[in-house]
């Protein structure tokens, strides 16, 4: 079992917007990633924050009316509500409006520009506000009402203005030579290829200060500049473990991150322009870059502007904070776009949950209280049927975490699904009712095993449903400092002779409001 340190990073979030359920998505993913590698004994950190700075963030604020400092520490408090909503395990939360990272941001462009590789020029051509982005003509399409938008279809604007440039076109080359050295920079496969043809089209230099607003970070001795908000916003990475001191101990052990986790639109950003600053500041890039899909909802991305976004309360007020977490990894394969509904959420709850693993852990515990007294029974000679159901609960560990450490989250739950089934038909074949009678004996050694299979189940749960878990947990009497990976298998289960207490559903049925009222 390893210790060593493992960093996770969120993209932080413009404070332009309520928290949706596509934030909270990208967030929940990099809480599992937290919880399972501190499961597994890793010293973990886990960061995710607020993007306050910039166009976008003043616009809003000014549409609101409010000041743009007030406004910001408002809307960065709902991610922060978000975070105890979900129920996420960060250890920091971030804002680019501190002066920590104030302070990390001019140190870093300071850096850069002792190295050569930032002059002064003026930018003419396109932008979004949106995307917070510039964009070449050949990027841009029109609409059918006349107006330019860029790839994305956010609206651009011609912008015309002095600007520090970063001379991101010397970077081709060490780019694609970090790629090639560094197969598993960016995932999935797809990404990794769009942008390694990006990089390979040709890189332009690439304006890094604007003069039309204030909304920023000053540039270092020149304040007529502000630094443009996507250099600002992924030097937070490098600010939340103690940079620009190369000796904080936060610094040396979590730098280079093991992962920053993206969704699919700002995958340019981390994986072409953060590595060249980085190289440019000669400091390390980040190990991995991992680009997830969109939650749609009706075919679209959900955006304020399209008035369709899902606010996580809703959702977990309706459906319970667990069966949310779970549906959102298990639903949409990791990686690809996906659609969220009702239909398809009430599917996994009453199957997933409360068929398959909820009933699988209520009938044999309320048979352990029926019939062995409360107590976890005295397991006799394991039988084959036995020994093969305990050895996949124990083995699924392995290939959770191969499907986990490249973000298939989907793929990580079907494995331990799949231990779930065997277990269900285990119940069946065994019929241990029948067992009662006949042979208590043999009853008390598949009650036994299913058990055990229980607490590997509930052990293994943990990262994606933590609540649920520990009731299970619970309801094993396992106790807590004996809930990690370590405690997989035979070396630390559960004693025969420990009394249980009375059993309770963990994972309850959805039933359509529609339905009782009619019923
Ligand atoms: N502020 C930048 C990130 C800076 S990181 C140095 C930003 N913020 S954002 O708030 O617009 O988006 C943050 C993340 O939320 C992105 O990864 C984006 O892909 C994700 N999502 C926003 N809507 C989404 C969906 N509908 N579905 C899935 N993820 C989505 O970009």
């Amino acid at each position: 079992m390893s210790a060593s340190p493992y960093y996770v990073t969120t993209p932080i979030y413009y404070v332009n917007d309520r928290p949706h359920i596509g934030h909270a998505y990208t967030t929940l993913a990099c809480d599992v990633l937290a919880r399972f590698k501190r499961l597994e004994g890793h010293e973990v950190h886990f960061l995710t924050g607020t993007d306050e700075h910039g166009q976008k963030v003043e616009k809003s604020a000014r549409a609101a009316g409010v000041e743009t400092q007030n406004f910001t520490d408002e809307v960065s408090q709902n991610f922060r509500r978000l975070a105890d909503d979900m129920n996420y395990s960060n250890d920091d939360f971030i804002r680019t409006t501190e002066a920590r990272h104030i302070h990390a941001a001019q140190a870093i462009w300071r850096r850069i520009q002792a190295n050569g590789h930032i002059y002064l020029g003026s930018y003419s051509g396109w932008y979004a506000v949106r995307d917070e982005a510039f964009y070449a003509e050949g990027e841009l399409e029109e609409t059918d009402d006349g107006r330019k938008v860029g790839p994305s279809g956010a609206e651009v604007e011609w912008v015309e203005e002095p600007s520090y440039f970063f001379d991101l076109s010397k970077w081709q080359q060490p780019l694609l030579d970090f790629y090639a050295a560094n197969p598993d920079f960016i995932g999935p496969d797809t990404r990794r290829n769009e942008v390694i043809s990006f990089v390979e089209g040709g890189l332009r230099d690439l304006s890094i200060s604007r003069t039309s607003f204030t909304w920023g970070i000053p540039v270092p001795d020149d304040s007529d500049h502000i630094m443009y908000v996507w250099l600002d916003a992924l030097t937070n990475y490098i600010t939340a473990v103690g940079y620009p001191d190369e000796n904080n101990s936060d610094y040396l052990k979590f730098w280079p991150a093991d992962l920053h986790m993206v969704g699919k639109d700002i995958v340019r950003f981390h994986a072409v322009y953060w590595p060249a600053f980085l190289m440019a500041a000669n400091l390390a890039p980040p190990k991995r870059v991992y680009a997830h899909g969109w939650l749609l909802n009706k075919g679209e991305k959900m955006s304020k502007s399209l008035g369709n976004v899902v606010l996580p309360e809703d959702l977990i007020e309706r459906y319970g904070l667990d069966p949310v977490r779970y549906y959102l990894l298990r639903e949409v394969p990791f990686g690809s776009d996906g659609y969220i509904s009702h239909e398809t959420m009430v599917s996994r709850i009453n199957g997933d949950l409360a068929n398959d693993i909820g009933n699988l852990a209520q009938r044999s515990l309320s048979m352990v209280a029926k019939n062995c007294d409360s107590m976890v029974p005295q397991p006799g000679p394991f039988t084959s049927d036995d020994k093969a159901l305990l050895s996949a609960a124990v083995a699924a560990l392995d290939s959770i975490r191969e499907e986990f450490n490249r973000q298939a989250f989907h793929r990580g739950l079907e494995v331990i699904w799949r231990v779930v089934s065997d277990a269900n038909r285990y119940v069946d074949s065994q019929a241990p009712w029948e067992l009662r009678k006949s042979d208590p004996s043999r009853m008390g050694t598949v009650l036994y095993v299913l058990a055990e299979t229980i607490r590997h189940l509930a052990i293994l749960i943990q990262p994606v449903m933590p609540d649920s878990a520990a009731d299970m947990l619970d309801q094993l009497n396992v106790p807590g400092e004996a809930r990690s990976f370590v405690n997989l298998g035979p070396d630390h289960a559960l004693k025969a002779g420990t009394t249980l207490p009375k059993p309770r559903p963990v994972f309850p049925r959805f039933v359509d409001e529609e339905v009782t009222d009619s019923a």
